[in-house]
């Protein structure tokens, strides 16, 4: 196991009605002048926004209002959000939804201090020094950015999707319902589950050796994954399994089940270009992108694929061929993003096989290699692209 720090600060306050308290940890965390921020409608349709309205009202806590988040959200409501908070003097930023919600609040959060222009931390690398606190009242387990110290903007110019990451920007506080999420739809559901799960693998595929801990508790994410997923698919109202998905979503990302080892993040950055490219569901490209990326690095590690085929998806050891085992993981896996409704290739996601050239030339490593587990050429992100157009079951 590799030397580590973990650091997860957020307070997260779980469970039913429990976003009445939003006042409440807003004034603890310091606001005196709150920005509400929200996606397309469906916290204004549910009747969400109200309740947490009223318990800002019930703390004595002023708040502002700017809506209209896009899931892959834009720099242009950013800006609007920074000259905002700017001038009404806000100081903590409540966001009220989803991951794309919450990443949206994020770079207001770091560009209402910033003189420059907010997009510098997207674009050069540049560290964040400041951000207002932002706290969250999260309506969809997936992306895990109520418990991340992550961003992800879309430039809306020229569609260049971005990440920064800084431990500035994670939330200070994190409302997390499972009864708020049983109004998704079953699709928004399944992205959701996609993304927890490709959470856990991006940090499972490693080549740092003992690492037992980390890896049980990945595999207890991913089976949890498994079990409850089906489960609320075919029961959206049902408590228990929203509340296990819910966790589940924020224990893979605040990178308890990555520390102390190598990880890869590969899928993720060749998922984003198709996202970008499509607008589509970030678990949706992740669906086609990952299994895919299984196919074609498996044979660098044929055990570890073995070992989650059998820990995880319940396949029998072949002790004398590990491959056949590996590769029946990786098939167990698709066929489960099938059955929970997501796409598997690129005509189900929507995505054009011609375009491939254009992904990788988006994706923009040039000559270099990237990714932990393994390091993959421009070559190689065409040929997972490829096998991702022509999956099948
Ligand atoms: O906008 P509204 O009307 O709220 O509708 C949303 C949106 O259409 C809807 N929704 C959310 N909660 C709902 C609901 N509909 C009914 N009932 C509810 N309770 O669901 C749709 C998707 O919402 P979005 O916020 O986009 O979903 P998600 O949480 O999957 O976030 C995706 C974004 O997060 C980024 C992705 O790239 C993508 O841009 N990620 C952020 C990460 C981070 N900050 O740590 C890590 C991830 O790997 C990911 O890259
Ligand atoms: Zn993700």
């Amino acid at each position: 196991m590799n030397n580590f720090n973990f650091y997860s600060p957020t307070e997260f306050v779980f469970g039913k009605g429990r976003e009445s308290d939003a006042g409440f940890y807003a004034k603890k965390y310091g606001g005196t002048k709150v920005l509400l921020h929200y996606g397309g409608g469906s916290a204004v349709r549910s009747g969400l926004l109200d309740r947490v309205k009223q318990s800002l009202t019930a703390n004595g806590i002023p708040f502002c209002e700017l809506g209209g988040v896009k899931p892959n959200p834009r720099d242009t409501l950013v800006y609007e959000g920074i000259e905002l908070c700017r001038k009404e003097q806000i100081d903590m930023i409540l966001a009220v939804g989803g991951g794309s919600t919450i990443d949206s609040s994020k770079a207001i959060a770091m560009g209402v201090p910033y003189a420059g222009d907010f997009w510098d931390f997207f674009s050069t690398g540049k560290q964040i020094e400041r951000a207002i606190p932002v706290g969250t009242v999260l309506t969809i387990a997936a992306a895990g950015s109520e418990g991340s110290g992550d961003a992800v903007i879309t430039k809306e110019a020229d569609g260049l999707k971005r990440g920064t990451g800084s431990d500035l920007i994670r939330p200070r506080f994190s409302i997390l319902n499972p009864e708020l999420t049983c109004t998704l739809p079953a699709y928004q559901t399944a992205c959701g589950a996609t993304d927890i799960m490709a959470h856990v693998f991006e940090r499972y595929f490693t080549n740092t050796t003992e690492v037992e801990i980390t890896d049980r508790l990945c595999e207890a994410v991913l089976q949890t994954m498994i079990k409850e997923t089906p489960r609320v698919i075919a029961d959206p109202a049902n408590y228990d399994a929203r509340s296990n998905i819910m966790w589940a979503g924020t224990v893979a990302h605040t990178n308890i089940v990555g520390v102390g080892r190598e990880q890869d993040w590969n899928s993720h950055g060749i998922e984003h270009e198709l996202s970008a490219l499509y607008d589509c569901a970030h678990g949706a490209g992740l669906a086609v992108i990952m299994p895919a990326w299984m196919t074609y690095v498996y044979k660098h590690d044929v055990m570890r694929f073995a070992q989650v085929a059998v820990r995880v998806w319940g396949c029998s050891m072949n002790f004398a061929d590990p491959e056949a085992t590996a590769l029946e993981g990786i098939s167990r896996f698709r066929k489960f993003l099938h059955e929970i409704g997501m796409p598997i290739n690129f005509e189900e996601l929507g995505a054009k096989e011609s375009d491939i050239p254009l992904l990788v030339e988006r994706f923009g490593i040039g000559d270099g290699k990237t990714g932990g587990f393994v390091h993959l050429s421009a070559a190689d992100i065409a040929e997972i692209y490829r096998i991702a157009a022509h999956a099948s079951l």
